[in-house]
């Protein structure tokens, strides 16, 4: 399957779990990948990305990137359009764990979450806008560029004592119907996936036993989430085939919001 031959794709936030899985995947459907991260390091163990991911497609390529840097990311996107000719797709999954509630949030907090969860959102956004906007159309949906934000079913209910991770993640669900009404005819196509509970490999808070027990009474599925699940849905959003899907916020959380 090389559903998406022929594309650039950027996505943040590649080194680890879901990000690493969506860059994996979109290379392995033709796309050229840029994944984008403030470490090589990778979360949950393993090769740096590169290696898997120069596997698969030699033409792709690791690239370190601060998605809070609004300079930094201008200049890696403005080097991917002159290396590759365009930017077809920005994939935003870089983020920060939050885990404190409101009172516990203090300024430092509230800009060490939000400053890559959601102005990094919008920095990715807007330095990638400032590109497909000048780029000719293509196709014959006359498409300039494609968003895929990875939001999470905590930007649509609580995120249990996270209060700037929910904040943020809804936020970026909002950006997502924002780009959506107000590029559609520019030839924007915008769209967001939010994961439910994926089990990336990482250690730590997220998988306590609380939160997986948590994780596990809200899912009705029998199981909880794969990165590979994430990465089929940003994959389906990105093709050819959902031209007209747009301002979507796909779940991918076996039920978790529907029960
Ligand atoms: N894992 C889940 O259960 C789950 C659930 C819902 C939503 N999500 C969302 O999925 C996305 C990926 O989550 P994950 O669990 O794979 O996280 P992860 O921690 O495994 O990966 C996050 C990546 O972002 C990178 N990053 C952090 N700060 C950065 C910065 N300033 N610039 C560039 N890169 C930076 C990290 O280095 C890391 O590689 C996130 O947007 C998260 O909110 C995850």
């Amino acid at each position: 399957m090389n559903a998406l031959e022929g594309m650039t794709a950027l996505v943040t936030g590649a080194s680890s779990g879901i990000g690493r899985a969506i860059a994996l995947r979109l290379a392995q459907d033709g796309a050229r990948v840029i994944g984008a991260d403030i470490t090589e390091q990778v979360v949950e163990g393993g090769p740096p990305l590169a290696e898997p991911l120069r596997e698969i497609s030699p033409e792709s390529r690791f690239a370190r990137l601060d998605v809070r840097d609004h300079e930094a990311t201008s200049a890696l996107i403005n080097d991917i359009a002159a290396r590759e000719g365009r930017l077809d797709l920005v994939v935003t999954s870089a983020m920060v764990p939050g885990g404190k509630a409101l009172p516990e949030t203090d300024m430092a907090e509230w800009l060490r979450v939000t400053s890559v969860n959601l102005t990094g959102v919008y920095v990715t956004l807007h330095a990638a806008l400032a590109q497909m906007l000048t780029q000719a159309p293509r196709g014959t949906e006359n498409e300039r560029g494609r968003i895929v934000n990875i939001g999470s079913q905590h930007g649509i209910i609580a995120s249990p004592g996270s209060f700037a991770y929910g904040v943020s993640k809804a936020a970026v669900l909002q950006m997502t119907r924002q780009i959506a009404a107000d590029h559609a005819q520019d030839g924007i196509v915008c769209n967001s996936v939010s994961p439910g509970k994926i089990l990336t490999g990482k250690t730590g808070p997220a998988v306590s036993e609380t939160a997986l027990a948590y994780s596990n009474a809200r899912t009705p599925a029998p199981r909880l989430g794969r990165p590979s699940d994430v990465a089929a849905a940003v994959a389906y959003l990105a093709s050819p085939q959902t031209t007209f899907i747009n301002g979507h916020n796909l779940l991918v959380d076996g039920g978790w919001m529907a029960a």
